[in-house]
C-alpha cells in the first residue's frame, strides 16, 4: 500500500519562549523536524508533505535540506491539526493510499510502531498511536469501548472522568488519504479553543460506522515538546538510548554519561571512547579506534585503528586514515591524514593533505587564510615537519622531506630536501655574565636607596 506521510510542523510554540519555531530547536544536533521526519522516513513513503507556517520558510528549508524531496505545505493561519492536514490536500489531490500524520514536535517515533500501526490499517479503518501516560497532563485522552477507539478528548475540553483516563493520544494517526480528508471536511471548531482538531475525526468516523483502534507504544516514544524543560528532557532521553545503542553494538564508553551522541553518530565495534568525549553531526568511527578524554569531533571520518586525543578537535572535512595518531591540543579542519601519520601535539592543520607515515612535530600550523582565500598545504609521504613550524599555503613540502624547527615555510620544499625557514643563531660570548651582573647591580642600587 503506498503512504503518504504528512507532517505538521505550522505551530509557533508558545510555550518555547523563542523566535526559532519550536520544530526546529536541536535534539542531538538535529532539528526536532529532522527526527520525525527520519522516524517517518522508515516507512519508506511514496509522498512526503510538511505542513509549514510560523517560519515557514526556515522550516521548509530545514526539511528539504534532510531530504530534498520534500513537499511543502503552508498553513497561514494556525486553526488546528485538523486545519493543518488540510492545507496538504492540494499537494496530494491525486494520491490514493494511505495517510500517516505525525507532528514534528514529536520525534522519536520508533519504526517497529509505525509498522504495528500499518499492520492494524488492515483490520481497522482508523489507527491512532497511544500511549499509557504516567503524568497524562495536558494530552488528549483516548475513550474507548473494547478495542474499538470511540473518541478523542482534548483535556480542555474534558470532564473529570475522561481527565482520569490516563491513555494518551500521541497524535500519529493513519488512515486512508481520501476518508481521511473527507472526515477532516467534517471536523467543526466549537470547542474550548476553537480549533479544528484532528483528533475530532475519531468520533466522526465511528458515528459513520467506520472503526479505530489504537496500537500502543512506550511513553519515551510520544514525548511531545512544547517547552524548554521538555526539550531537554528529549535530549536527555535521546542520549540514554544513543549510549546502550552504542554499549548494544560493542563499542566500550568509560563513563558513558559524559559521551555526547548526535542523531546520526556511527561508531564501530571494539573502538573505545574515554570519558567527556562530544560528536557533533556527521562522525563515522570505524572499528578499534580510540577517542581519548575531552575531544570534539564533527562531520569528520575515523578509520580503523585510529588514535584521537585527549583534547583533540576534528572538525568538518577531517579524513583521518588507519592507524593515524592525533594527540593533545591539534585540531584538524578539511583535511586528510594518510595511514600511519602522526599528528601529535598543538598543532592546527587546516585545508592540508598529510601523506603516509609523516610526522608533524609540535606546534606546527598550517597557514591557510590570508585573510580573504583558503590555501592549501600538502605534506609529502614520510615526510618530517620541525617543531614550531608555520607552513604558508599554498606550499607543499615533498615526500621524505624535512623542515627545520621553527622555520616559516614560504616556499615549495623538493621531496628529499630539508627546509629551513629562519635567521641563523649568533652566540655572543661572555655576554650573558655581562648583562646579569649589569641587571644584579641595578637591582642591589635600587635596594639601598628605599
Ligand atoms: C496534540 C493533540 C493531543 C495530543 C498531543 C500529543 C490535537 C487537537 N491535540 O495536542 O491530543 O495528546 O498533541 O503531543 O491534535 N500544528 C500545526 N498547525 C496548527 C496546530 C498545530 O501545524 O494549526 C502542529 C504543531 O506545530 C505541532 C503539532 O501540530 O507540531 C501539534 O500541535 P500542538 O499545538 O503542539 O498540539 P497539542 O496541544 O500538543
Ligand atoms: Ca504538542
Amino acid at each position: 500500500m503506498a503512504t503518504a506521510l504528512i507532517i505538521l510542523a505550522a505551530g509557533k510554540g508558545t510555550r518555547m519562549q523563542s523566535d526559532l519555531p519550536k520544530v526546529l530547536h536541536q535534539i542531538a544536533g538535529a532539528p526536532m523536524l529532522v527526527h520525525a521526519l527520519k522516524a517517518g522516513a522508515s516507512l519508506s513513503p511514496e509522498r512526503t508533505v510538511v505542513v509549514a507556517g510560523h517560519g515557514a520558510d526556515a522550516v521548509a528549508k530545514a526539511a528539504q535540506d534532510w531530504d530534498e524531496t520534500i513537499e511543502i505545505a503552508l498553513q497561514t493561519e494556525q486553526n488546528g491539526t485538523a486545519h493543518a492536514v488540510q492545507q496538504a490536500q492540494t499537494a496530494l489531490t491525486d494520491f490514493d493510499g494511505d495517510a500517516i500524520v505525525i507532528f514534528g514536535d514529536t520525534p522519536f517515533i520508533r519504526p517497529e510502531t509505525l509498522e504495528a500501526m500499518t499492520a492494524a490499517r488492515k483490520t481497522h479503518d482508523i489507527v491512532v498511536l497511544g500511549f499509557e501516560a504516567a503524568d497524562p497532563g495536558r494530552y488528549g485522552r483516548l475513550v474507548q469501548n473494547g478495542d474499538q477507539l470511540e473518541k478523542i478528548v482534548e483535556f480542555k475540553d474534558a470532564n473529570d472522568q475522561e481527565r482520569a483516563i490516563t491513555l494518551c493520544n500521541s497524535g500519529v494517526i493513519s488512515a486512508n488519504l481520501p476518508a481521511l480528508f473527507d472526515l477532516i471536511d467534517q471536523v467543526k471548531n466549537d470547542n474550548a479553543a476553537e480549533e479544528y482538531y484532528l483528533t475530532d475525526i475519531i468520533g466522526i468516523a465511528r458515528a459513520q460506522g467506520l472503526s479505530a483502534t489504537v496500537v500502543t507504544c512506550d511513553e519515551a516514544e510520544t514525548l511531545g515538546i512544547n517547552s524548554r524543560a521538555e526539550l531537554s528532557n528529549a535530549e536527555t532521553l535521546f542520549q540514554a538510548r544513543a549510549r546502550s545503542e552504542a554499549l548494544e553494538n560493542g563499542v566500550t564508553l568509560q563513563a558513558a554519561d559524559t559521551v555526547y551522541f548526535a542523531h546520526d553518530t556511527v561508531i564501530g565495534r571494539d573502538s573505545f571512547i574515554e570519558p567527556n568525549v562530544v560528536f557533533g553531526p556527521g562522525v563515522t568511527i570505524e572499528s578499534s579506534a580510540t577517542i581519548r578524554a575531552f575531544s570534539h569531533l564533527e562531520d569528520c571520518h575515523v578509520s580503523r585503528g585510529a588514535s584521537v586525543g585527549p583534547y583533540a578537535r576534528l572538525r568538518p572535512g577531517t579524513e583521518l586514515a588507519e592507524n593515524t595518531k592525533v594527540g593533545n591540543f591539534v585540531e584538524i579542519k578539511n583535511a586528510t591524514v594518510a595511514e600511519g601519520a602522526k599528528v601529535n601535539h598543538l598543532t592546527y592543520i587546516g585545508d592540508a593533505t598529510i601523506g603516509e607515515k609523516a610526522n608533524v612535530g609540535a606546534g606546527t600550523v598550517t597557514c591557510n587564510y590570508d585573510g580573504v582565500f583558503k590555501h592549501h598545504t600538502d605534506i609529502g609521504a614520510n615526510a618530517f615537519i620541525g617543531s614550531g613550524t608555520m607552513l604558508v599555503a599554498p606550499v607543499r613540502v615533498g615526500h621524505d622531506a624535512m623542515t627545520g624547527s621553527g622555520s616559516v615555510i614560504t616556499e615549495d620544499v623538493p621531496d628529499n630536501a630539508l627546509g629551513l625557514g629562519r635567521t641563523r643563531q649568533v652566540n655572543k660570548d661572555g655576554f650573558a655574565k655581562k648583562l646579569f651582573d649589569m641587571l644584579k647591580a641595578r637591582k642591589a642600587k635600587q635596594q639601598k636607596g628605599h
